[in-house]
């Protein structure tokens, strides 16, 4: 029934187009879904809604009007606010961060970096329908922390934090969203975090099996930067290495984002919702943007990765909740 409301409120504003009969089926076929009848009906309207603005979008983009383009990707069948139901959960802070005065010189820094590069960045991994991004976003600085350490990349367990980070005091809620400092607490309290090999993703609440003989990473303590403060993550993304870092990724322009300098004026710089992973920065004819490691496989955006805009007044709150550990 919930469908079949929902499906009515689209089908008042969209007029279904025969001619995306097609590329309904292709899309369907290649995403290997398969719906009931009910179900079928309000997938291809959310799907078709998310197809006039993929395809409005980039239309601007041919124009020269924006800087990215957006994909009929694995996710173009989700409402916006079921994505982001399913897909985040990062939990935000209830104080509101203020705003630091940087003192941070970025003159000296290089123009240019990214991890990937210099074997601190693990494959590109999928948190799937779990609200686990902390968790990767987490574990991501705390591989290229214990890389520059041991000079050996772990492949750090997510599932470990899902299900053990469990401390009112950590804010974490496994599948229900977290927070990365959180995650970082956690393994310094228990005195490590196991591999990924011993202890697999499973994208829901397990019960927890932490087994000290297979801790490939410590945390010692972690680090907050300043509050708003670009010009310390970039100091920190040149000079430590990959950053965990909060986002406003509550956008279709985000869900849907394919290549190009991600630019979205609607961003929030204090309502995060997303946990991922600062591992560069650089410029793209004329636009500087941060590299950012995503969760969501590799299918979706530029093989898992974003560029997002930098030096654009804090755009999503990118530099409002950035931290690392020391390992
Ligand atoms: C970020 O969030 C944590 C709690 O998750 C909070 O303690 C911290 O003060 C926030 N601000 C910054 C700049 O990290
Ligand atoms: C890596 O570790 C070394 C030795 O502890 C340290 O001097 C350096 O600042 C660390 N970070 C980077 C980015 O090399």
């Amino acid at each position: 029934m919930k469908f079949l409301i929902l499906a009515l409120c689209v089908a008042a504003a969209l007029a279904t187009s025969p001619d995306l009969d097609q590329e309904w089926q292709m899309w369907k076929d290649n995403n290997q879904r398969k719906y009931g009848a009910e179900e079928e009906d309000f997938r291809r309207f959310v799907w078709e809604y998310n197809y006039k603005i993929v395809t409005e979008h980039n239309q601007r983009y041919a124009l020269g009007h924006t800087t990215y383009t957006m994909a009929m990707n694995e996710f173009a069948d989700l409402t916006s606010g079921e994505f982001t139901k399913k897909m985040n959960g990062f939990v935000m802070d209830k104080v509101p961060p203020t705003p630091a005065n940087s003192f941070t010189d970025v003159s000296a820094l290089p123009t240019m970096v990214d991890w990937r590069t210099k074997g601190w960045v693990t494959g590109v991994k999928n948190q799937m329908q779990c609200g686990s991004c902390w968790a990767f976003s987490a574990t991501g600085s705390l591989e290229g922390q214990t890389f520059n350490k041991t000079g050996k990349l772990p492949d750090i367990s997510e599932q470990n934090l899902v299900d053990c980070a469990m401390k009112p005091s950590y804010n974490c809620h496994g599948c229900e969203g977290g927070t990365m400092n959180g995650a970082f607490q956690y393994v310094h309290d228990n005195m490590g975090i196991d591999s990924e090999s011993s202890y697999p993703y499973q994208a829901e609440d397990k019960k927890c099996r932490f087994n000290p003989a297979n801790v490939v990473a410590t945390d010692k303590t972690h680090t907050l930067l300043p509050a708003m403060d670009e010009k310390a993550l970039q100091m920190a993304v040149a000079m430590v290495g990959p950053i965990s870092v909060a986002i406003d990724a509550s956008h279709e322009s985000f869900q849907m984002y394919h290549k190009g300098v991600y630019d979205e004026p609607m961003c929030s710089q204090t309502l995060l919702d997303h946990g991922v992973l600062a591992v560069g920065y650089g410029m793209e004819d004329d636009k500087a943007y941060w590299l950012v490691k995503n969760s969501w496989g590799k299918k979706w955006g530029m093989k898992g990765y974003i560029m997002m805009s930098r030096f654009n007044n804090n755009q999503c709150g990118i530099a409002t909740n950035a931290s690392y550990p020391l390992v």
